[in-house]
């Protein structure tokens, strides 16, 4: 392709009074099935009509993108959404409402008339209309145009001119010159070609923003997690590479201080850091990305900065792990590819393993520890302070009676079950007094392992969240089965009937109640591979600590 300077239109202030020449030539050019690189207040795209097959298949030329890998159609008029979409649900104009024009794309059944180029081959299509006035303007006076990020595939996405410049001289018929983009990452993507809307990209429309429109979202498991083995993917752009430097980047749990510490007794030669942490690495290339405190920022600054890394020289990056809550679930779904989802542990975990009776919770116990875990059993603690000579059976006896207590000291189990399980709030006294004990000593001995080199500690509890565990863990794995699955293994272990199996799980929650609250779900089949099931549980919390 040969390189046209000519048209590298100059547009830093947006002023429709000076700029639109330029502006009109951009329009002209894509009006004639060129492909021109357009600035966004997400990230800059390189555009092309939408409609035409030819000219959207310069796009992924110039970029080097898959094939399969859809794009997104902007529009700069609510109207044009119908000469692009099939349908038009009352949910997609009430989100258009609420956030357009801005950074959200909304994936809706496509229209014969868009090209199967644009779509990636897929019966659904990506819209979205830009707050940037040049986007804008260009669309109004060409037409929709289909625009990924302007990068070359694998790249972090352009957030300044100077990365457009860099990535699309020569490859590009025109750029255009918007300045910085103010959001720094690419607009939020939500599907509503599914029964529950499903958010397949964060951006800066957050998720919380999402359900104030929508009530339930749900988060494509994509989003901060590698794909699994075997796994289809719900976006195509999730199968691939991306944002990603030339340097090698780990991502470091820990507060400042265990960051620092960890840093500089390695030999890596360079840093991504928050603002104002610089002077602590004297020694090492200093990048920053933003303020500890607030994710956007942070979104404005994450692609520069992988560049600035690049232009440094640096090859071996540790980086500061950000926030992941509101536009933060944007920056780390982008941090974490760029890092290709590795971490190391500064900060050890303490890790909740929850699950239903006869889920497998022992299986996954048991393979942790092979990596180097401790796990601390609730169950066992449970026994061992019910057992002859532990002091908690005073507390026990002065709340269900001293007999409950034999001459050798042992516990009569049968009549304090008989006592606790009489009524409701007798059984609420025994938790309120058991639970905590429990967790005091399984949280006390998690540290203890921790300082002691574990890996990461394991509290181990069926009743993790009944019994308020939770809040002692940085993570929690729920772990769930088929009935079929459960019931056998129960008969199995324990010797008993079906009917006598069922009624044990007759009383126990869903499994939504488990997997609803935790970071990972093990789905435990037979036979099944601990190992890739567990895999991004590993990548994101053992790293290389294991
Ligand atoms: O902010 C943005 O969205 C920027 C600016 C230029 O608007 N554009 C952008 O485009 O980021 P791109 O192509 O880099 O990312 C589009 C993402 C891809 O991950 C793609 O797989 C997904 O949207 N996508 C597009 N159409 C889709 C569809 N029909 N179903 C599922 N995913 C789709
Ligand atoms: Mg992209």
């Amino acid at each position: 392709m040969v390189i046209n300077l000519k048209n590298t239109l100059k547009l830093r202030t947006f002023d429709i009074n000076n700029d639109i020449k330029d502006i009109e030539t951009a329009a002209e050019i894509l009006r004639n099935g060129g492909i021109v690189a357009i600035p966004t207040e997400t990230v800059y795209g390189l555009a092309a009509d939408a409609f035409d097959s030819e000219a959207v298949k310069k796009i992924f030329e110039a970029k080097g993108r898959p094939q399969d890998n859809p794009l997104i159609v902007h529009i700069s008029d609510f109207e044009q959404i119908y000469s692009i979409a099939r349908e038009v649900p009352e949910k997609a104009k009430a989100l258009a409402d609420a956030f357009w024009p801005g950074p959200l794309t909304i994936i809706l059944p496509k229209r014969e008339e868009i090209p199967s180029e644009t779509s990636g081959g897929l019966d659904t299509v990506a819209v979205r209309m830009p707050s940037h006035d040049v986007a804008r303007e260009i669309i109004a006076r060409s037409c929709p145009l289909a625009a990924p990020s302007a990068n070359i595939s694998g790249f972090p996405s352009p957030t300044s001119f100077d990365h457009v410049e860099a990535d699309m001289t020569g490859r590009a018929d025109a750029i255009c010159n918007g300045g910085d983009c103010d959001v720094g990452v690419e607009s939020t993507v939500i599907t509503l070609a599914t029964e529950i809307p499903v958010l397949l990209r964060p951006g800066g429309v957050t998720l919380e923003q999402l359900e104030s429109i929508l009530g339930e979202v749900r988060v494509a498991d994509a989003v901060l997690n590698p794909m699994k083995k075997d796994e289809k993917a719900e976006s195509p752009g999730m199968k691939y590479k991306h944002y990603s430097p030339d340097a090698q980047i780990q991502i470091v749990r820990g507060n400042l201080k265990e960051f620092a510490d960890f840093v500089n007794s390695s030999d890596c030669d360079g840093v991504l850091c928050f603002e104002g942490e610089e002077e602590h690495f004297p020694e090492k290339i200093c990048v920053t990305f933003g303020r500890e405190d607030d994710s956007l920022s942070q979104a404005q600054r994450l692609f520069d900065a992988l560049r600035e890394l690049d232009e440094k020289g640096s090859k071996n990056v540790f980086s500061r792990a950000p926030s992941e809550n509101g536009v933060g679930l944007a920056v780390c779904n982008r941090l974490y590819r760029a890092a290709a989802f590795r971490f190391v542990n500064a900060k050890k975990t303490i890790v909740g393993l929850t699950g239903p009776t006869g889920a497998g919770k022992g299986f996954i116990s048991e393979y942790l520890k092979k990596l180097g875990c401790y796990v601390s059993d609730t169950d066992a603690i449970a026994r061992e302070i019910t057992m002859k000579d532990s002091p908690f059976l005073g507390i026990l006896a002065e709340h269900f009676g001293q007999d409950i207590i034999d001459e050798n000291g042992e516990l009569k189990r049968k009549l304090l079950a008989e006592r606790a399980f009489k009524t409701k709030e007798s059984q609420i006294l025994l938790n309120s007094l058991m639970h905590p004990e429990i967790i005091r000593i399984s949280v006390e001995r998690c540290n203890d392992a921790i300082e002691k080199g574990a890996a990461a500690a394991i509290i181990d509890a069926p009743l993790l969240f009944e019994a308020g565990a939770d809040k002692y863990c940085d993570t929690i794995i729920a772990v769930i089965a088929p009935k079929e699955i459960r019931i056998e293994r129960i008969m199995k272990r324990d010797g008993i009937t079906r009917e006598q199996a069922l009624g044990r799980m007759s009383v126990q929650h869903e499994d939504e109640f488990y997997t609803m609250k935790s970071e990972f779900t093990v789905r435990s089949f037979e036979p099944y591979d601990a190992e890739e099931e567990l895999k991004g549980f590993v990548e994101k919390y053992l790293g290389q600590v294991m």
